[in-house]
């Protein structure tokens, strides 16, 4: 089971401090939501962010494109330091040769969906991927509510790789806090996202704690 903390909550003025806060505190992977205002509307960072960040811990740096066409910059964040590019099935038309591209560049590949894509659109690339990310909000901002209706997409994922020799892990990102966790945790999810819920308390560590205990069931 993996942590995985959001910067998107996180202090922007003061981000090398809140990610090693959570470095400390305990986190596995650092999120970090790239978008573009075009495939959500919202903008945050680009590769630039990925490469300063990538001295200033030693984190698995999760790189989640909300980027319209992301196969343009698949280099650009693997030469960043990215180890794990996350790409919308829905923000290309070549969705498979895009995770060709993140393998070719050597570092780990991940599929996700928004909530009103159905799993079937991704079935295809299942055998390519080491990741899977089902989205449980609307991708574009943080401190979203829950959507538990997402969570038979995660268990259907779950019973595909068992049934199949495939080798992805599954991760669930919105609204996951301890409210929640434990119900992704027990559809079979292993990475757990989390901005607000982390970013938002006085103590990210201990929230990094609690997610861990609740979802080790
Ligand atoms: C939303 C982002 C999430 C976001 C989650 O587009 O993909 O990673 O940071 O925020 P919370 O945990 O607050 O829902
Ligand atoms: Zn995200």
């Amino acid at each position: 089971m993996k942590i995985a903390p959001s910067i998107l909550s996180a202090d922007f003025a003061n981000l090398a401090r809140d990610v090693q806060i959570v470095e400390k505190g305990g986190a596995d992977y650092l999120h970090i939501d790239i978008m573009d205002g075009q495939f959500v509307p919202n903008i945050t960072f680009g590769p630039g962010m990925v490469a300063a960040l990538r001295p200033v811990t030693k984190l698995v740096l999760d790189c989640h494109l909300m980027v319209t066409e992301p196969e343009r910059f698949v280099t650009q964040f693997a030469q960043a330091g990215a180890d794990i590019l996350t790409l919308h099935v829905e923000s290309t038309p070549h969705i498979h040769r895009a995770l060709q591209l993140v393998k070719a560049a050597g570092i780990k590949a991940s599929v996700v969906l928004n909530p009103g894509t159905p799993l079937e659109q991704i079935k295809p690339v299942l055998p390519l991927v080491d990741q899977v990310l089902v989205m449980t909000v609307n991708p574009g901002f943080g401190g979203q509510k829950f959507l538990p209706a997402m969570l038979g997409k995660v268990k259907r994922l779950d019973q595909l790789r068992q049934t199949n020799d495939y080798h992805f892990e599954i991760e669930v990102d919105g609204g996951v806090s301890d409210q929640t966790v434990q119900s992704c945790a027990q559809a079979g999810a292993d990475v757990f996202v989390a901005g607000s819920y982390v970013y938002g308390a006085a103590d990210p560590a201990k929230q990094i704690q609690t997610l861990r205990n609740l979802a080790a069931v």
